[in-house]
């Protein structure tokens, strides 16, 4: 990547640094010269993740909650960038608990973004979801057009959008919601009542354990591989106002996926293959089938050519280079 298409010798700030998809900005921003500041109340992140990065002059963590005004202000201060990441994730958990998901998701999601604007930082990107299109079928999913939201957590990201196209609107700090279509990869969590389908089912299959699918297998979604998601945080942060924005709002919100849909059988298949390259027991293993989870939609496929016109994102890994990829790394951190 050239460097027109990087962050580059700026102070940044990632929320929810510790986390999947947080630690793996610190990791590529740390790598390209910046100085990172990571703020994370570690509910869903972990320490490993970060520990690599402690002894790094150029990486600061301010162990606090986006809940927290103070927190908020103090790491934001001096940063160009904000990587806003932090969340609780997972549409069952918000199920169980909407108010603690809409506390953190809408309540500290607004507390950080009023904390950059008072900071006049160049861009604030934040981490949007593709559970805003909610019920409506259509496919592909394009950013116009959504549905009704069928969970409290696709009603917190939805929320998100609202807010930050308003701060733009009213106070004028740039914004940039992605919507992160089933985002996988290293060091995503898999562990725990909320975990991803992707790292469980590798986890699973390692133990020679048979993974649970919900309902047929037929559902299907966009997987995208973390380096992908890496690139487009990059250019929504530093792709030049004009381009970027189409009207004076400057807001606006992209999809970011690869735009391929692979169905859980299919998805099942692939891990069975990558992994049993390293265990050629992995391969007889059998699934099993429960019920439809609640909440979950059945198909999800992004356009990305929004994001390819307005930011050049052009995403690297395919689905299956990305599994590959997860699966080689997984196999090598958790055996
Ligand atoms: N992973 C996906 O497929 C996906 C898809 C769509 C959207 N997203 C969004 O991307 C973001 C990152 O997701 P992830 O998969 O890396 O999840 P993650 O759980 O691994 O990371 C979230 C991080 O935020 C931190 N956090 C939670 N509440 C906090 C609080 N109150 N104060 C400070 N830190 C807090 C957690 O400790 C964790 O480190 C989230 O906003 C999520 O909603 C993820």
């Amino acid at each position: 990547m050239n460097n027109q298409r990087i962050i580059t010798k700026s102070k940044v700030l990632v929320t929810g640094g510790a986390g999947f998809i947080g630690s793996n900005l610190c990791e590529a921003l740390l790598e390209q010269d910046n100085k990172v500041v990571c703020l994370d109340n570690f509910m869903t992140g972990h320490r490993k993740n970060i520990t690599p990065f402690l002894s790094n002059k150029n990486f600061t963590l301010i162990e606090g909650d986006i809940r927290n005004y103070d927190d908020c202000k103090k790491a934001v201060a001096g940063c160009e960038y904000v990587l806003h990441q932090a969340a609780l994730g997972s549409v069952p958990r918000s199920i169980k608990d909407p108010m603690l998901s809409t506390d953190v998701n809408v309540g500290g999601f607004v507390k950080m973004l009023f904390a950059a604007k008072e900071a006049k930082v160049k861009r604030f990107v934040y981490a949007a979801s593709s559970s805003t299109y909610g019920d409506h079928p259509d496919l592909p999913k394009v950013e116009e057009i959504i549905g009704n939201p069928l969970s409290p957590y696709a009603i917190t990201k939805y929320t998100d959008e609202l807010y930050a196209k308003n701060f733009s609107y009213i106070y004028g700090i740039q914004t940039v919601g992605l919507r992160y279509f089933n985002v996988f990869g290293r060091r995503q969590d898999p562990n725990g009542a909320y975990a991803a389908v992707i790292p469980k089912f590798v986890i699973t299959l390692m133990m020679h354990e048979s993974p649970t699918i919900n309902g047929d297998g037929t559902y299907s979604r966009d997987f995208t591989y973390i380096d992908n998601v890496i690139q487009a945080n990059q250019l929504a942060a530093i792709t030049i106002k004009e381009k970027l924005y189409k009207s004076d709002t400057k807001h606006e919100v992209f999809n970011i996926a690869f735009g391929e849909r692979t169905n859980l059988n299919e998805l099942v298949e692939i891990l069975k293959e990558n992994l049993s390259l390293f265990d050629a027991k992995i391969k007889d293993v059998q699934v099993k089938h429960g019920p439809n989870r609640e909440g979950d939609i059945p198909h999800s496929l992004a356009s990305i050519e929004k994001a390819k016109k307005r930011i050049s994102y052009n995403p690297k890994f395919s689905v299956k280079d990305g599994l590959k990829e997860a699966c080689g790394w997984y196999w090598r951190n958790l055996k």
